[in-house]
């Protein structure tokens, strides 16, 4: 059923200029963006209007699909399109000449097999698709701050299957899907945005 209910993150409201200052620069030769687990749609329609050289096409589970229609609605930017339904544990991603991949606060969401569903998917994607994965991580099995630990508590408090990852586990499955890290950069809040370019 269609909802006029327009969803809000205050998050993404104080993460979206932060991580747009990585994306001009890694998305820069970036033409088509498929965003993952697009949530509110506040990051699609930002990124789109902030990055003229790149069409911006959100995805998402079914629940949040009437949400990012709403932002998306509520722009007059041509090169946001309407989101596409995408759950990673689908038979495949979505059409496109994707060249590029983000996702932000998805990976300590959904369950680890998810996780490695979700390289699956991009190991399909051609030589040179540049990823972009924004959220906290560990690093050597270790919390970077007390709050990321807290917050991993309460995460799986929720859903005993949610919680940060490990850097490396995840860089292992981003190399087995033929991605080599190009950055990790060091983001406010003790989040990460790990930037990966797929070499094979
Ligand atoms: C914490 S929200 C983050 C939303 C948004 N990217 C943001 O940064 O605000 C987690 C997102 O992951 C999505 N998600 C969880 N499991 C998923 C799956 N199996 N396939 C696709 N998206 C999934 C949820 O629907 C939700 O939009």
């Amino acid at each position: 059923m269609a909802t006029d209910y327009k969803p809000f993150s205050q998050a993404c409201e104080n993460n979206k200029a932060p991580i747009l200052a990585v994306l001009q620069t890694a998305f820069a030769h970036a033409t088509q963006v498929l965003e993952i687990g697009s949530g509110t749609g506040q990051h699609a329609v930002y990124f789109a209007e902030h990055l003229p050289g790149v069409v911006w096409q959100p995805s998402d589970m079914q629940d949040n699909l009437d949400g990012i229609r709403q932002w998306v609605n509520n722009v007059n930017c041509p090169r946001l399109l309407q989101p596409l339904l995408f759950d990673v544990r689908d038979q495949r991603i979505p059409e496109g000449n994707f060249d590029a991949v983000f996702s932000a606060n998805t990976l300590h969401i959904m369950a680890w097999e998810n996780v490695r569903r979700t390289f699956q998917h991009l190991a399909t994607l051609a030589a040179g698709t540049v990823l972009c994965i924004y959220g906290p991580f560990n690093y050597q099995g270790q919390f970077t701050s007390v709050s990321n630990a807290r917050f991993n508590d309460w995460l799986v408090q929720q859903n005993s299957e949610s919680g940060i990852r490990d850097f490396e586990a995840v860089n292992e499955l981003a190399n087995g899907a033929g991605f080599q890290l190009q950055q990790d950069h060091e983001m406010p809040a003790n989040n990460r945005l790990l930037h990966w370019i797929k070499t094979r």
